[in-house]
């Protein structure tokens, strides 16, 4: 059997009728007429026995006669929308009856059949339920296709690097899967944690930090995992710790290359059983995703005893490695434009192409967060103004090489040295009125330099 005809037959299968009347013969044409359309039809005589059937078969679409001895069409619709609202239920009516049939779409029937009817009629209507029902599905799929759709709105990243970290991330994020992000300072971390939860099916739950850096190795413990009332001095109430406090969602160990090496193991028991024992308390099962990050080169925690092994491969199921900003230059432009944007939404604010490209030059030893700080600190300093070379920050003007290129322009067939530096003395000097120590102080050298360099080429006062 080919793959193609096996699925289509599957999905005929799955488009289950159930057929309610206490009519022998016209429930075996009826059957018969939906079996050779392809439906899969589950066919009994009275109320009573539909019912059984409808709650063990679950058919989406039911087709049921209104007068009937025993239990009524009525009744039978009646407890089937009560079970399972989104039944469709067809009503079967004599010809004579409109009314019958206007009456049970009011109790919510789908539609109704007039007797007597066609094949075509038959199939037309059970068809059209069917389609309704597949439209209603495609839809819930769409709408949870865009809720667990990663939000990459406030990730900017076109190079190939950050694109690869976005598919890593877009395929975790509906699993279950432990994560560990690594990176420098200020990359993103956070950032990609929280799209992390975002996408997954946990997003409608708590997205818990902590950062294990942050909090005293002392507190870190009841702050991971709680305390009960008077587990220790100041304990004055019961504490749901984080991991608690993430129960059904997701629990962020930021920083966790700084996890004292004391509380390493205790961790590693509770990641493997998922049960917290509060201070004080009773062991108590929590379900949490694990996301964790870090900006220590963990090999070298690893090598250096400072992190567990065991506990290292815990966390680590899909590892994340954020590049820096300086091996992607070529998001600088966009991150530059991205948090302008949000700095100066109300009159937006614009760039130099050269203030731009000496900031696409800068090492950015801080990373985005240094980025959106300067540009943060650039709008406020210069309120409205075009943003240009002279407005960047003094460390990014002083590394820049146009800065220097504005300095000595050189000419292309070359030119001495000597010349360069006598040139430098002699406007040293003429800035400071001659005065010799001013002079050296301006060139950033030692007097007895500037001295040499005016013997050197004889230069003397006019
Ligand atoms: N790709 C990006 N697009 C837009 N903003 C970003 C991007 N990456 C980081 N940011 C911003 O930069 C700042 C730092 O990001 P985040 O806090 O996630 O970094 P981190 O790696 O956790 O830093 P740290 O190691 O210092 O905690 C945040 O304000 C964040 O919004
Ligand atoms: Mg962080």
């Amino acid at each position: 059997m080919s793959v193609d005809r096996s699925r289509s037959l599957k999905a005929n299968r799955s488009r289950k009728v159930l057929l309610i009347d206490d009519d022998a013969s016209l429930r075996r044409v009826t059957e018969y007429s939906l079996q050779s359309a392809g439906f899969h039809v589950l066919s009994t005589a009275d109320g009573r026995e539909g019912l059984a059937a409808f709650l063990t078969e679950s058919p989406q679409v039911v087709i049921t006669d209104i007068q009937m001895p025993g239990m009524s069409g009525y009744e039978v619709l009646q407890q089937i929308k009560a079970e399972r609202p989104e039944t469709l239920v067809i009503v079967i009516t004599a010809f004579s009856s409109v009314e019958k049939a206007v009456e049970a779409m009011k109790q919510g029937a789908y539609d109704y059949l007039a007797k007597p009817f066609s094949r075509d009629e038959l199939v037309l209507v059970v068809n059209k339920a069917f389609n309704l029902l597949g439209l209603q599905e495609e839809n819930q799929r769409l709408r949870d296709e865009l809720e667990h759709q990663v939000d990459f709105d406030h990730m900017v990243g076109i190079s190939d690097v950050m694109q690869n970290v976005f598919d890593v991330v877009r395929r975790v994020a509906p699993t279950e899967a432990r994560v560990l992000i690594t990176g420098e300072s200020g990359t993103g971390k956070e950032l990609i944690a929280r799209a992390i939860h975002q996408g997954g099916g946990r997003s409608k739950e708590p997205f818990v930090a902590i950062n294990c850096a942050a909090i005293p190795a002392t507190l870190l413990e009841s702050e991971l995992f709680g305390h009960v009332r008077g587990a220790f001095t100041g304990a004055v109430r019961d504490r749901a710790g984080k991991f608690e406090q993430a129960d059904g969602g997701t629990l962020f160990l930021d920083e966790i290359g700084e996890m004292p090496i004391e509380l390493q193991p205790k961790l590693l028991r509770v990641l493997q059983e998922m049960e917290v024992e509060p201070l004080g308390g009773k062991s108590r099962s929590v379900n949490v995703r694990i996301i964790a990050a870090t900006n220590q080169d963990v090999d070298s925690a690893l090598e250096e005893g400072r992190f567990r092994e065991d506990l290292y491969y815990r966390l680590n199921v899909i590892p994340i490695e954020l590049p820096s900003l300086r091996e992607r230059v070529e998001d600088i432009p966009l991150l530059v434009t991205h948090f302008l944007k949000r700095y100066s939404s109300a009159s937006p604010v614009g760039i130099s192409e050269s203030a731009l490209e000496s900031m696409a030059a800068y090492s950015w030893p801080g990373n985005v967060r240094e980025l959106q700080n300067a540009v943060e600190r650039m709008v406020i300093l210069n309120h409205g103004e075009m943003l240009d070379f002279h407005h960047l920050p003094a460390k990014i003007i002083s590394t820049s090489s146009s800065s220097r290129s504005q300095i000595v322009e050189l000419p292309p067939e070359g030119y001495p040295l000597e010349m360069i530096e006598k040139e430098v003395v002699v406007q040293a000097l003429e800035r400071n009125d001659w005065n010799q120590t001013r002079a050296a102080a301006f060139l950033q050298v030692p007097r007895h330099t500037l001295i040499y360099r005016m013997e050197k080429y004889d230069i003397k006062k006019p």
